[in-house]
């Protein structure tokens, strides 16, 4: 079995000065793949302090080149030195209005330049109490597939974030997320991606990490706010090299 992957979202935090001491603090653990996803204009400096860990980004442009202000493209996020990019975080969905074809557009944009996508599904609190976490899921994973075509699929990384686990300390339970990735998982072996990594994200903490980590399906996990703090992150590493 593959070792599991352990990814860092930094959201919208950092300074030149504390990514300076987190970088330090941060490193490879044996039997765990890890990267960490850090705002654009950190990219270069992490490229530079990061040891053993891959450099990831938290979004991307759909385009290549051209009259796109503000926009960042995958290849120059490539250059830079990342291997991963998160696309379609809830966040970008609700709030910059990122709906379901354009997150498969930068999916696309990313494999294009040779980076994995970490493609983002979840439920909101709403639709899970409707019983409608699997649809939505699926919904938002065929239109990523209808855009980079089934043969695409074993290159990209899914995570498993419900919405309503996102910053609230409220993780799924292993139960709740081992139905979800089951459905995933099923998904993505009936499309010949069974390779494809499925990560949990959404409060996953040091103290919760190797029962997620120990569940049948999860292969990691997106970890937002306790990737900020070098000793929980680690702690996670850990945790996810012990459960592999
Ligand atoms: P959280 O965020 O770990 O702070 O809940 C996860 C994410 O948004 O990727």
């Amino acid at each position: 079995m593959a070792q599991k992957l352990v990814v860092g979202n930094w959201k919208l935090n950092g300074s030149l000065a504390a990514n300076e001491a987190l970088f330090g603090a941060i490193g490879a653990v044996a039997g765990v793949d890890a990267a960490v996803c850090v705002p654009f204009p950190y990219l270069a400096q992490a490229a530079s302090s990061l040891r053993g860990l891959a450099l990831g980004a938290q979004t991307v442009s759909e385009f290549q080149t051209g009259a796109y202000t503000g926009e960042v493209s995958a290849e120059m996020l490539a250059e830079l030195g990342c291997r991963y990019v998160i696309v379609g975080h809830s966040e970008r969905r609700s709030l910059f209005g990122e709906d379901d074809a354009a997150v498969g557009r930068k999916a696309a944009a990313a494999l294009r330049a040779g980076l994995a996508p970490i493609v983002c599904v979840g439920e909101s609190l709403a639709e899970r109490e409707a019983g409608r976490a699997l649809d939505v899921v699926g919904r938002q994973l065929d239109a990523v597939s209808a855009v980079i075509g089934a043969s695409a699929l074993a290159r990209v990384v899914v995570a498993y974030e419900p919405v309503w686990a996102i910053g609230t300390g409220r993780a799924a339970s292993v139960d709740e997320a081992q139905v979800v990735h089951a459905g995933i998982r099923g998904w993505l072996a009936g499309r010949g991606a069974a390779a494809a990594r499925v990560l949990y994200g959404g409060s996953v903490k040091a103290d919760n990490a190797a029962a997620l980590f120990a569940t049948p399906g999860i292969d990691g996990g997106l970890i937002g706010g306790a990737s900020l703090a070098a000793r929980d992150f680690m702690a996670i590493c850990r945790a996810a090299a012990s459960g592999a």
